[in-house]
């Protein structure tokens, strides 16, 4: 079984994933986490993230089993990647290892802007995680806020919305709903309700 879950950036799919992961059993990758990866190593040596053949050497050397969440969270990593994320030589080569992770073993849960599209469009069932912009800036807010980092609710609601523009006008892989895709908007739910629809939607499709 394969659950892919897309949606625009603070969206609550991260969340959703964990928890249905752990509901059904399955591993799980935030593959937004690869993306991240490789932008932080180029911050890290000054490299500039424009240049995709080297993007793409830095991809190759991604260990997944050592993705630090917690090093790869801030904001200016996750604005890095948006940026990198164009890059179509680098999508296909981390296409290729999210790929890998999603067919080894019994089964697994994807959560990103392009996995019921690209990564696994024959998932066994795919979900469209959205909320409004203003939710997710309060979300993102407060979550990065509790990680310890001094952030601005308009500043984050700002960053949020140019990234959706990148993310949805990219020509390569652009994040949208898959055709087979049920929408779940999370904007006037809590998680736990987010969680129930989401064990509903994916139920009735592995009954189908
Ligand atoms: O979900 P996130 O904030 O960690 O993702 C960071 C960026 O990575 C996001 O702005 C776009 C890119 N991304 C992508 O293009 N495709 C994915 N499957 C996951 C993330």
């Amino acid at each position: 079984m394969i659950i892919a879950l897309d949606g625009p950036a603070a969206s609550g799919k991260g969340t959703l994933a964990r928890q249905l992961a752990a509901h059904y059993g399955l591993r799980h990758l935030d593959t937004g986490l690869t993306y991240r990866a490789v932008a932080a190593a180029l911050l890290a040596r000054g490299l500039p993230l424009g240049d995709e053949e080297v993007a793409i050497s830095v991809a190759r050397h991604l260990d997944f089993g050592t993705l630090d969440k917690g090093l790869l969270s801030s904001h200016e990593i996750g604005e890095a990647a948006s940026r990198i994320a164009v890059l179509g030589g680098l999508r296909e080569e981390l296409v290729l290892l999210q790929r890998q992770f999603a067919e080894s073993g019994e089964g697994a849960v994807l959560d990103g802007r392009d996995i019921g599209t690209v990564v696994c469009p024959h998932a066994t069932a795919k979900l469209f995680v959205t909320a409004s912009p203003e939710a997710r800036a309060r979300r993102r807010t407060d979550e990065l806020i509790g990680k310890g980092f001094e952030v601005d609710f308009d500043e984050i609601l700002t960053d949020l919305k140019r990234r959706d523009e990148r993310d949805t006008t990219r020509k390569d892989s652009p994040l949208k709903p898959a055709a087979d895709a049920h929408l779940l908007d999370t904007t006037e739910m809590d998680i736990e309700s987010a969680f129930n629809a989401a064990v509903d939607i994916i139920d009735s499709a592995r009954k189908s």
